[in-house]
């Protein structure tokens, strides 16, 4: 018969996890492999990996640490066989990842290595047959943080962004805290510059440095002590954290290309990027900043795709417009504060504006200068009274629909004194597992305005959350917590990887898909869930081969290297590697054996 939601791929929810299980657990029916770990090697002259001796130079010719956005692309003229995958290497976990007596130097040295990007080839067989990666190929490449990146837009070459080692202020070795990202119409890759104000020591005296968590002291990881440029209080790089927040975009097509920072996009605690075509041809960027109680953006380029023009689309996220959301509810307060129950209108909905903070290549934010509005983006947004949000993760439009979707993870302080109240759009006191918000821009992408309406207010209904999941009934879906990156499949279903449902309904994170459209909406169903501590990633769901790929990331992060929590993906008695990993039927054998046999 035919199978739900009209897809290809189709499967029987599994049930929750435990959170303490160290398993990966797929539908049944389907296999998982892993198509990359955490240290293999990448080029002809990289060793193999080695727990008891790793080293930086081992690692910078090794896929990094910590996975977090993936996508693939299949190359042409392949017969489907090859394909190049671009991966984001988030942070490191040391304490899990090097034997204790590692020296200090040595591991920031290989911390250091670890992370970044990556840019491999994939092939297979056939459709029917997972992905291996190819060593040695001609597309794989790591760019580290010593690899130069061209920073765009307005704010290059601006005072705000000059340092002792680049007076030209357009040039920033490597890039952190990659997080979630988007695949462009131009076949370039996005990926957002989340958590960098991690890796600096700086005097975060100034109104800009507090805003955006920069203080002083020493950092966990120590890089300030053997890169100057890590700590801020040094004369000459005062404004080396301001190099990074951005949105960098790379081509994979072309392994010398310079990455870039794009200032346009602002700078933020930027979780990714996404990118859809308007009407009128101009590519309009959603992209959230994920910390709780800030805001939601939008980039509006000046000039629009011209198909085939691959060199003139690359230029296309160089100028701009950029705006952040205000979103208006149209239910009394009283009826939605903390509940989850539907407002007595029907549904968590209402109508919204993009706030101009950059219109026509100009400053739309009075006291801020253009280069200001894209350096501290956060207070220039601060000044126009922009939706106070929880916490956005990754925001995707439907190709399909075009309607965008914004998952907002969690934020336990919602509500709680001195904080900011739940309203309609943030609809939980102490949000503990998060919601989905669904944005229709009716007809034209760079307007001004738009509607809203919540997709999905996430928990476990089984153990007496409030939730909504847009009137399914909530005891036909998979209980889900903390949405962080969304994808789609080729017939309009959304698909959700959570990070932090273990803390919350206490089971491991997974990927789930959504039903959108139909009867069904509002279904939830889960694919697949990996080990203790993991977060589930980068999902690409590629439904007509009836197939998946997920990114874990940092599984077993709280064990130490001689009490690992995990061993994925190799079972092997050691400690987990983070590992992009591939789900896919199970092969079935052959009826008759011997019909196998070549000549
Ligand atoms: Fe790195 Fe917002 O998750
Ligand atoms: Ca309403
Ligand atoms: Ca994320
Ligand atoms: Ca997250």
């Amino acid at each position: 018969g035919p199978t739900p939601h009209g897809t290809a791929l189709d499967f029987t929810a599994i049930a929750p996890v435990d959170a303490m299980a160290d398993e990966f657990t797929v539908p049944e029916g389907f296999t998982w492999h892993p198509v990359i770990r955490w240290g293999d090697p990448l080029f002809d002259d990289a060793p193999d990996f080695d727990w008891e001796a790793q080293t930086a130079e081992a690692q910078k010719l090794q896929f990094g640490y910590n996975n977090d956005y993936t996508e693939i692309q299949e190359i042409p003229d392949s017969d489907g066989t090859r394909a190049v995958m671009f991966v984001n290497h988030e942070y490191t976990n040391e304490a899990i990842m090097f034997p204790p007596d590692t020296g200090e130097d040595e591991l920031i040295d290989i911390g250091m290595a670890a992370h970044g990007l990556t840019v491999v080839e994939l092939e297979r067989e056939n459709a029917q047959q997972p992905y291996t990666y190819v060593k040695g190929a001609a597309l794989n490449r790591r760019i580290l943080l010593d690899t130069p990146f061209a920073v765009t837009g307005p704010a290059a070459g601006s005072d705000l962004l000059v340092t002792v080692d680049d007076p030209t202020g357009a040039e920033v070795l490597g890039t952190l805290g990659n997080c979630a990202g988007g695949l462009t119409p131009w076949g370039t890759l996005l990926s957002g510059e989340e958590n960098f104000h991690g890796y600096f020591n700086a005097p975060g005296a100034s109104e800009a440095e507090t805003r955006y968590g920069l203080r002083s002291g020493a950092t966990a990881r120590g890089w300030e002590l053997e890169h100057p440029r890590f700590d801020a209080h040094n004369e000459g790089y005062e404004n080396e954290p301001n190099r990074f927040g951005y949105i960098v975009e790379i081509d994979p097509w072309d392994p010398s290309s310079t990455p870039r920072k794009h200032t346009s996009l602002g700078r933020l605690k930027h979780e990714g990027a996404n990118v859809i075509l308007a009407e009128d041809g101009r590519a309009v960027a959603y992209s959230g900043d994920d910390e709780v109680f800030d805001y939601l953006y939008k980039f509006v380029s000046r000039d629009p795709c011209v198909e085939g023009d691959r060199a003139h689309n690359m230029t296309l996220l160089e100028h701009g417009d950029l705006y952040v959301a205000k979103f208006s509810g149209n239910s009394p307060a009283a009826e939605i504060d903390g509940s989850g129950t539907v407002p007595s209108d029907g549904a968590f909905d209402g109508t919204g504006e993009w706030l101009p903070l950059v219109v026509d290549g100009e400053s739309a934010v009075e006291g801020f200068t253009l280069e200001e509005v894209l350096v501290h983006t956060r207070l220039a947004a601060d000044a126009v009274g922009p939706t106070k949000m929880d916490r956005c993760e990754d925001v995707e439009p439907s190709l399909q629909s075009r309607h965008v979707y914004v998952a907002c993870t969690n934020n336990s302080g919602r509500g709680t004194e001195g904080k900011a109240p739940a309203d309609e759009m943030n609809p939980r006191a102490e949000n503990r597992d998060g919601h989905v918000i669904e944005i229709d821009e009716q007809g034209d992408q760079t307007s001004s305005t738009f509607a809203w309406n919540l997709l999905l207010v996430c928990g476990d209904p089984a153990q007496g959350d409030q939730t909504y999941f847009s009137g399914f009934p909530a005891d036909q879906v998979s209980p889900i917590s903390c949405p962080d990156n969304l994808a789609f499949d080729s017939v309009g279903n959304l698909w959700i990887s959570t990070d932090g449902a273990p803390s919350g309904i206490g089971y491991n994170d997974g990927l789930f898909r959504v039903t959108l459209e139909g009867a069904a909406r509002g279904r939830v169903e889960q694919f697949l869930s990996v080990p203790r501590d993991g977060e589930t990633c980068g999902p690409i769901v590629r439904d007509q081969d009836r197939t998946a790929f997920v990114a874990v990331q940092h599984p077993g992060e709280d064990g130490t290297y001689e009490e690992q929590f995990s061993c994925f993906p190799d079972y092997d008695g050691k400690g987990p590697r983070p590992a992009v990993v591939q789900v896919l039927p199970t092969s079935e054998e052959p009826e008759h054996p011997f019909t196998d046999m070549g000549p």
